[in-house]
């Protein structure tokens, strides 16, 4: 995508086709680093500690994983031996988001997602005749967590390219913010007309029609439909289904975890630091800052994700169309699984 005019990627090759290069998306919106990867520890700790985060980000940094483990592997006397223990080392470093196994295990697109996506909010268009649809996300599902496009944000990146008038909820994503900060980022650089709200805010915003749809991506769904995405998307699929607002999960065939069958139950939720929730981090006077918000000595517990059960979702928007979340319609529409 482009930054600044110029074309970007949060992953890529060194020139010397060793050194990983990373955005490091903890210092966005405020800062703009890159950080070095060379080692398999190294790639760990940016997928651990969130240099790179968003599945599908994760799963291509892992497979990068495993090229750095077979090249500081070479000269192992077990070689294979070395790599695969590496696999496991890197399959560990984030437990609810599927594509890492998957990058790890093997490589992925987002543009059709985007051409099958765009359809759904052109209809909305046309059904307001013209007028702006306005579209809810959570989190960031957008080309920083993928490569390329994004998941979530694919169709809204290719229907306003078609001249739709849209405008866009960024729920702020707390605890780390990866609306407010990453999201809004990325829609501004792109020009889409977005405003940033509060985790709280949607539940009123649908109340009074001001929501048309709401499109979130995915860290893992259950062929049977159950979708695990960033804390909260459990909430706005709630509140979307008592306003009859569609509410859409957009998400490569990677994503589908294809053994699962009850994602309440059998999807690992990740916890994460107190921390994340007891500081906030942002920009004060030109410096990023880190500020304690709760009582010192309060407690306080991170769940990284939830599931939304497949009831809630109107439908997958997947890279061969979109269908129903139903075990029946997912695999209509990848019937080789
Ligand atoms: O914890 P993160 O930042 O890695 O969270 C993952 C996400 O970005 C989301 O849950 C996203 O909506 C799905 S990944 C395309």
């Amino acid at each position: 995508m482009i930054v600044d005019g110029k074309q970007i990627r949060p992953i890529w090759l060194d020139a010397d086709q060793t050194t990983v290069k990373v955005i490091d998306q903890r210092q966005l919106p405020h800062r703009f680093e890159v950080a070095d990867l060379t080692t398999v520890d190294a790639v760990i700790h940016a997928i651990k500690e969130m240099f790179v985060r968003g599945a599908p980000l994760i799963g291509v940094t892992g497979a990068y994983g495993v090229m750095t483990a077979a090249i500081n592997g070479e000269t192992a006397s077990d070689n294979l031996g070395f790599i695969r223990q590496e696999c496991e080392r890197l399959k560990a470093a984030r437990p609810t988001a599927v594509n890492l196994v998957w990058g790890v295990d093997r490589a992925e697109n987002c543009r059709r997602i985007g051409i099958h996506g765009a359809g759904l909010i052109e209809a909305i268009s046309r059904r307001k005749n013209g007028g702006t649809v306005n579209v809810l996300t959570h989190c960031n599902a957008g080309w920083l967590a993928c490569i390329e496009y994004g998941t979530a944000t694919a169709p809204i990146y290719e229907a306003f390219n078609r001249g739709v008038d849209l405008h866009v909820w960024v729920d702020e994503t707390r605890p780390l913010n990866q609306g407010s900060r990453l999201t809004a980022w990325e829609l501004g650089k792109h020009g889409v007309p977005h405003t940033v709200i509060t985790d709280n805010a949607g539940g009123h915003l649908m109340q009074h029609g001001r929501v048309d749809m709401v499109i979130v991506g995915t860290d893992r769904s259950t062929h049977t439909g159950d979708v695990a995405n960033k804390i909260g998307t459990y909430l706005k699929a709630l509140a979307a289904r008592d306003n009859n607002v569609p509410f859409y999960v957009a998400l490569p065939s990677s994503t589908f975890d294809w053994n699962m069958t009850d994602g309440v139950k059998e999807i690992p939720i990740e916890e994460r630091s107190p921390d994340e929730v007891r500081y906030v981090q942002g920009l004060a006077d030109g410096r990023i800052a880190r500020v304690l918000v709760p009582p010192e000595s309060s407690p306080a517990a991170d769940f990284a994700f939830d599931v939304t059960p497949a009831r809630l979702v109107t439908g997958f928007i997947t890279e061969r169309g979109v269908c129903g979340a139903s075990e029946a319609e997912v695999h209509g529409l990848f019937p080789e699984r």
